[in-house]
């Protein structure tokens, strides 16, 4: 097992298509998903998402224990937000975008359907900080980062701050 390099923002894998998974039962998925947690957990972070450590497949991790609670530890394999409530603008960030915050508006509450890491489905129902990691991580898994969200002129602003902190060489 092993903690794996989280790529960064302007990384092609991260706007790559995320094929979804459909075998579960295998030694390299199942490494796929502990290198996973490892790699959040040592990060810290909050959540991860497959495309953050280079691997294009529907899989993000949700632990906002951060690795100190395991009944608090979500493996979202191929997941579909299906219900979304109310909305609240609150503070966000990504490990691929180190040291960036911002507002974003999430629902307050969602239901999330996905597979677990043994190919079992069921249904998630996340509200606060817990809809707002199951919405992240999944618009991760469709190419999507947080600055996405943010308005174009926002957007712009933030991203220009983004590439000069890259030449910087700053990450
Ligand atoms: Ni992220």
């Amino acid at each position: 097992m092993a903690i794996r390099e989280i790529v960064k923002y302007g990384d092609p894998r991260l706007v790559a298509k995320n094929e979804t998974v459909k075998v579960f039962d295998d030694p390299g998925f199942a490494a796929l998903i502990q290198d996973m947690k490892e790699t959040c957990w040592a990060a810290p972070g909050v959540g991860l998402a497959a495309p953050q450590i280079g691997v294009n497949l529907r899989v993000a991790i949700v632990d906002l224990s951060i690795g100190k609670d395991p009944s608090q530890v979500l493996v979202l394999v191929n997941p579909v937000v299906v219900d979304a409530q109310g909305l609240i603008r609150d503070e966000e960030g990504c490990l691929s975008l180190p040291d960036l915050v911002e507002t974003v508006a999430r629902p307050e509450k969602v239901t999330v359907e996905a597979f677990d890491e043994r190919g079992n489905r069921r249904a998630l129902d996340g509200r606060g900080l817990l809809a707002r990691a199951f919405c992240h991580e999944v618009d991760h898994l469709d190419q999507r980062l947080f600055v996405d969200r943010l308005s174009s002129l926002k957007k712009g602003l933030v991203l220009r701050q983004v590439v000069k902190r890259q030449k910087k060489g700053a990450w």
